[in-house]
């Protein structure tokens, strides 16, 4: 069997307590067949304290060990979809699906794990300008992974609904649905060039908010709003199917957002 270092160190304590047992164990039985009692009440105080701190470095070694195992980081993976990439049509098509999930977001994951990369070594090394250097990369292509890993679940083949809450807060923020959503399309249609027309929930007034963000910039990190629903109004997301169109695209992504999702999505910002 093999074990890492601390895991052969933390075996290593391990033997030696459970002999320091063993031995705790056959003095006390040779000290009671000699009935010396003031020396056995001694040493076997002794080997107790001596016990009980090898059992202390022994905790302290496994704390050690699974405290290393927490800090290796985990890098950031594509997370499947939901639904197949034929799912959405005829509003989305598969070959838009496709791509935009298994080339474009898989990208940015790829990236985004290149960058943490070089950042951690820079840190490594207090290497502050390379950190600096390092900022748009993060920004750009871990907005790009959370921008989309939100959108994929903010939509949906099946019909769905929003919940009683969700209503009355738009409603509350916009005066009616219908009024939410021609504000918020007329937002995204009017992005120039790439970037996401947002739905967030704003902590301090308590209302949701309509916001367009440029590029990938995460709708939270750059703007304080909770994110409940975001439309991606890059190009390779409608293109191949709505060529110039911008305006139908947002008009018909209507038709498949997952209304539930971003009642939860609510629910949790709240
Ligand atoms: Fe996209």
């Amino acid at each position: 069997m093999r074990f890492s270092r601390e895991g052969h160190i933390y075996e290593k304590c391990k033997i030696f307590c459970l002999d320091a047992d063993s031995y705790y164990t056959s003095s006390l039985h040779n000290l009671t067949a000699s009935r010396c009692t003031v020396k056995k009440s001694f040493i076997t105080t002794s080997i107790a304290k001596i016990f009980l701190i090898l059992k202390r470095k022994m905790f302290t070694l496994r704390q050690l060990s699974q405290a290393v195992a927490r800090n290796v980081r985990s890098k950031h993976t594509l997370p499947d979809l939901p639904y197949d990439y034929a799912a959405l049509e005829p509003v989305i098509s598969r070959d838009i699906m496709n791509l935009h999930h298994s080339k474009h977001h898989q990208t940015y994951v790829t990236n985004l794990n290149a960058a943490e990369d070089k950042l951690k070594l820079a840190v490594e090394k207090s290497d502050v300008s390379t950190i600096i250097s390092l900022a748009p990369a993060l920004k750009f292509n871990g907005g790009g992974h959370l921008n989309h890993s939100i959108f994929w679940q903010n939509l949906s083949p099946g019909s769905t609904k929003p919940s009683a809450d969700l209503t009355a807060l738009i409603d509350k923020s916009f005066g009616s649905f219908d009024k939410m959503k021609t504000d918020l399309s007329t937002a995204t249609v009017a992005i120039q060039g790439s970037g996401w027309g947002w739905l967030g929930y704003c902590k301090k007034s308590g209302l949701i908010k309509i916001s367009a963000c440029p590029n990938q910039d995460p709708l939270e990190a750059t703007t304080g709003l909770v994110p409940l629903l975001g439309i991606d109004v890059w190009e390779h997301a409608y293109y191949l199917q709505y060529k110039n169109v911008r305006a139908d695209y947002v008009k018909a992504i209507f038709d498949i957002i997952n209304w539930k999702d971003v009642s939860e999505r609510l629910a949790k910002a709240k």
